[in-house]
């Protein structure tokens, strides 16, 4: 067992310390957002305690103080991804909105009739519609990587998609629903070489593992603050500058103009031009403690403890003859999809829930991938780095009570 100080890194989540039915709460629905350690919570409500203020307008100190812990956020952001710039950060709402932003304004302005763009049959619905979306309006044809029984990509297949008409590939970093982690390097590397641009949606990736943008020389690449301890409704979009400077602003208002007449506008400079309005400015500057906490334990130390109590459970839950378990990639982190005969997804869900257990039931998001499974949703449990040895064997003794009744 490593030296993981897990003891400490709980104190640091005052909702952990919740009763549910009287039972110590359980959360392993860490896939559809975690939860929060108190420098994020004191982080919010000291910006409207001591310094709420719109940011890059005003030259009292209030707007200073709130513009420089804004904008010192996107330094922090850059270097936690290794970008090259803070102009190839965008604040977004979340992963969704990036995914949203590239669609509306790459896609829709440079990819023409006929031109072909790749997902999987794993990603997210946010990953799935704005394509469909930006395909309807602009006459593109969206193709689909298949995915194999043990819910990996099934890489020869995506190859085989590659043609001359293929311009753009997005694909999910690691699987909400079955916790595959894709090789994306690899695939980013072989869609360059055939002339099309990808973008990599890492919601499930930035809490788990270290992220590399340059190494993974992506062209985009999206991920939301709440799936790593950080505020809901903030997100960020990396772009590589010189495919941002060419593409035209998402949305129009405030902030992202140089000058604007009745007659003409002007664009403000990158990253501002995709920026339109007031941002989620506390939020913004909450995010900043969140990376900051990631960064002190160390992504690295974070990985291998949360690899040892993956390997636990899933020993545990292979051991449990009716459970049956959708996905089962090696490369894979503390997601468990799992389904058990003669139960409903949506019971079992219930039943946990009344031990204090919080799991997520259902498609999650992946409709598509349920259809291919078979299946129309599964039980969820999704592991973070506060999560312990104990509730893991608490959560397998509930679980084979409730399925052996
Ligand atoms: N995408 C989130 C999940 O997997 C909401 O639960």
């Amino acid at each position: 067992m490593s030296n993981f100080p897990i003891s400490e890194i709980r104190k640091d989540f005052p909702i952990l310390e919740t009763k549910i039915n009287k039972n110590d709460l359980v959360y392993f629905d860490n896939a559809a957002t975690t939860q929060k350690p108190q420098s994020v919570i004191d982080s919010l409500s000291n910006y409207y305690k001591s310094f709420n203020s719109n940011i890059h307008r005003g030259v009292h100190q209030l707007a200073e103080k709130a513009t420089e812990e804004f904008e010192s956020t996107r330094e922090t952001a850059k270097s936690f991804i290794n970008a090259s710039s803070t102009n190839e950060i965008i604040f977004t709402r979340g992963a969704t909105e990036g995914i949203n932003l590239v669609a509306a304004s790459y896609c829709k302005n440079f990819l023409k009739k006929g031109d072909e763009i790749i997902i999987s049959e794993m990603e997210h619905h946010s990953n799935i519609v704005p394509w469909q979306m930006v395909a309807k309006e602009n006459d593109l044809v969206i193709k689909t990587i298949k995915v194999t029984g043990k819910g990996e990509l099934d890489m020869e297949h995506f190859k085989s998609l590659l043609n001359e008409n293929t311009k753009f590939v997005s694909i999910v970093y690691i699987s909400n629903t079955l916790g595959t982690i894709n090789p994306v390097k690899e695939l980013v590397n072989i869609s360059n070489n055939a002339g099309a641009k990808v973008l990599v949606d890492a919601a499930q990736a930035t809490s788990h593992k270290n992220v590399d943008v340059k190494d993974l020389n992506c062209d985009f690449f999206v991920f939301s603050a709440h799936k790593m301890y950080g505020p809901t409704g903030v997100g960020i979009l990396y772009g590589k500058e010189k495919i941002l400077e060419k593409m035209p602003p998402y949305m129009g208002g405030g902030e992202m103009i140089k000058d604007v007449s009745f007659e003409d506008t002007t664009y403000n400079t990158l990253p501002y031009k995709f920026e339109a309005g007031t941002p989620n400015i506390g939020d913004v500057i909450g995010f900043k403690k969140a990376i900051e906490y990631l960064n002190d334990l160390g992504r690295q130390n974070i990985y291998k403890y949360e690899k040892e109590i993956r390997d636990h459970a899933w020993k545990e839950l292979k051991k449990i003859d009716r459970i049956k378990l959708v996905g089962t990639s090696d490369s894979k982190i503390g997601i468990f999809s799992f389904y058990v005969e003669g139960f409903h997804y949506y019971d079992l869900g219930l039943f946990l829930d009344a031990k204090g257990i919080a799991i997520r039931t259902g498609h999650h998001c992946t409709q598509p991938l349920m259809d291919k499974m078979n299946l129309d949703g599964t039980a969820r449990v999704s592991l973070a780095m506060y999560n312990t040895y104990e509730e893991i064997n608490y959560f397998i003794d509930e679980l084979k009570k409730i399925i052996s009744k």
